[in-house]
């Protein structure tokens, strides 16, 4: 076929082609903000009109480490549904939360038939590790398979046999600040030592071996590396968008911080590998053996940081609300003191009954959740029904923690820390919509470590 270009007057063919080299972008670029507009199907749902034109400003967002304050604004301005890319819907109400994840129960499409949305496949990627791990894949056989072998670490009768492990942990780290913080006088960082000890706690859940941090009163460089990465991990979740750069990635990364990555898998390779020498052992009931077990071995990162970074955000959290709330405060400890006698006699059974610590508890993920991102899926072609709202097909839907948990529409005094919300028969917080808090997701994928 052949090509002919129309000569404009006064140019010659070279500057035509060029010129129209040029505007080409330029007109693609105007066409593609006037659709996202006006003609796209999600153009009727309301939201910062930046934002629907581009991904740019939710990626900037991302990268800045801002998207979830920018969400809850966005939640107060637009209301309960806000569209923040040309593609992408956030929503902040419990029904949505069930409709999106599934609840118990998966939910019903437009077209009739019930299926979980699928995950959002821009953002659960193996991130170039050859296998499949059930926190990212996408296939869903091999989750299913992997969340069962798993379960049986997470049940009542595993969770009761790990105490004398996690009280001989709190005791080490009581200890410590004893020592550095009463004896010696020192000022010491409560965040730095909550975070030994959920990783050395978890290290054992994972490997059946402690980091030994809390004893050595430094984060294990294998530890420090992994909670530095996690923002790294943020910047290729961004650009792994761009067309090609999964492939480019590798070639842009600074010398450096290739080297510390290559030291940095061989030292987690060793440790999966001395691990996996041992073999299967009666002793340890660990999530590795677990694996091992059913023959799979995989990468033990995300487990350790799903388990490790999380609880020791919910623990810091709580510690300053209380340490910032006398009341609060002296409430806890009065009901601490008065239902245990001896330090002995505080199981974790016997503190799952107390109402108030339950409540700081909860009021704290509420205030302050571990995981503020929104965990996006992906609508069948067919569309669904999200909060009452009808989703077109191939939409990335979820519902941000932090911003649905601090929207004013759910909670009344919304930002503000106060436990007692979640005491029944409080008049004042009777219309707070409680399930619109779910800090450990929903469905098929919610949280094997929630208890
Ligand atoms: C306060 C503490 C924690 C919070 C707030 C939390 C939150 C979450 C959330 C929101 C998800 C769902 C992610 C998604 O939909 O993709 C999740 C999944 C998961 N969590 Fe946790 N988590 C916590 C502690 C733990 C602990 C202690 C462990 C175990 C050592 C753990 C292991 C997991 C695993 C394995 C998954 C993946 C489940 C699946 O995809 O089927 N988490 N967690």
């Amino acid at each position: 076929m052949a090509f002919t270009i129309v000569q404009l007057p006064g140019l010659t063919p070279t500057h035509s082609l060029l010129l129209l080299l040029a505007v080409t972008p330029i007109l693609y670029f105007l066409y593609s903000v006037l659709y996202n507009l006006y003609l796209s199907p999600l153009a009727e749902f309301p939201g910062p009109k930046l934002w629907a034109c581009s991904e740019f400003f939710y990626n900037r967002a991302v990268v800045s480490g801002i998207p979830h304050r920018k969400f809850l604004n966005f939640f107060e301005q637009y209301g309960p549904v806000v569209r923040i890319t040309p593609t992408e819907l956030i929503f902040s109400s419990a029904q949505a939360h069930r409709d999106v994840y599934g609840g118990t129960h998966a939910h019903r499409q437009l077209d009739g038939k019930k299926d979980y949305l699928a995950k959002d496949e821009r953002v659960y990627n193996n991130f170039g590790l050859e296998e499949d791990h059930m926190i990212s894949t996408l296939d869903t056989n091999v989750h299913a398979r992997q969340r069962r072998m798993l379960a049986t670490a997470f049940s009542d009768k595993s969770v009761r046999e790990q105490e004398p492990m996690l009280i001989d942990h709190i005791d080490k780290l009581i200890a410590s600040i004893e020592k550095y913080s009463v004896t010696e006088c020192k000022d010491i960082d409560i965040k730095s030592w909550i975070d030994y000890t959920t990783f050395d706690i978890t290290g054992y859940l994972v490997f059946g071996e402690s980091f030994h941090c809390l004893d050595d009163a430094v984060l294990h460089p294998w530890v420090a590396f992994m909670t530095t990465s996690v923002r790294a991990v943020v910047l290729m979740s961004v650009s792994f968008k761009l067309p090609g750069m999964q492939t480019l990635w590798p070639y842009l990364l600074p010398k450096r911080v290739t080297a510390a990555l290559e030291e940095h898998q061989a030292l987690s390779l060793n440790r999966l590998e001395q691990r996996l020498a041992e073999g299967q052992t009666t002793e340890k009931a660990d999530l590795v053996g677990l694996l091992l077990k059913n023959g799979i071995t995989q990468d033990t990162e995300r487990l350790i940081i799903a388990g490790s970074e999380t609880s020791a955000t919910l623990v810091t959290g709580a510690l300053f609300f209380l340490l910032t709330h006398a009341s609060a405060y002296a409430r806890l400890v009065d009901e601490i003191r008065t239902t245990f006698s001896t330090t002995d006699s505080i199981t974790a059974l016997a503190a799952s009954d107390l109402p108030y610590l339950h409540a700081v508890i909860h009021e704290s993920l509420r205030m302050y959740p571990p995981s503020t991102s929104q965990f996006s899926r992906r609508t069948p072609r067919g569309g669904v029904i999200i909060d009452g709202y009808e989703v077109p097909g191939d939409t990335y839907v979820g519902v941000p923690h932090y911003a649905a948990n601090r929207y004013s529409g759910n909670f009344r005094d919304a930002n503000r820390w106060i436990p007692e919300r979640w005491i029944d028969g409080s008049d004042r917080f009777q219309g707070d919509s409680r399930e619109a808090m779910q800090p450990f997701g929903g469905g098929r994928h919610r949280c094997l470590g929630v208890k």
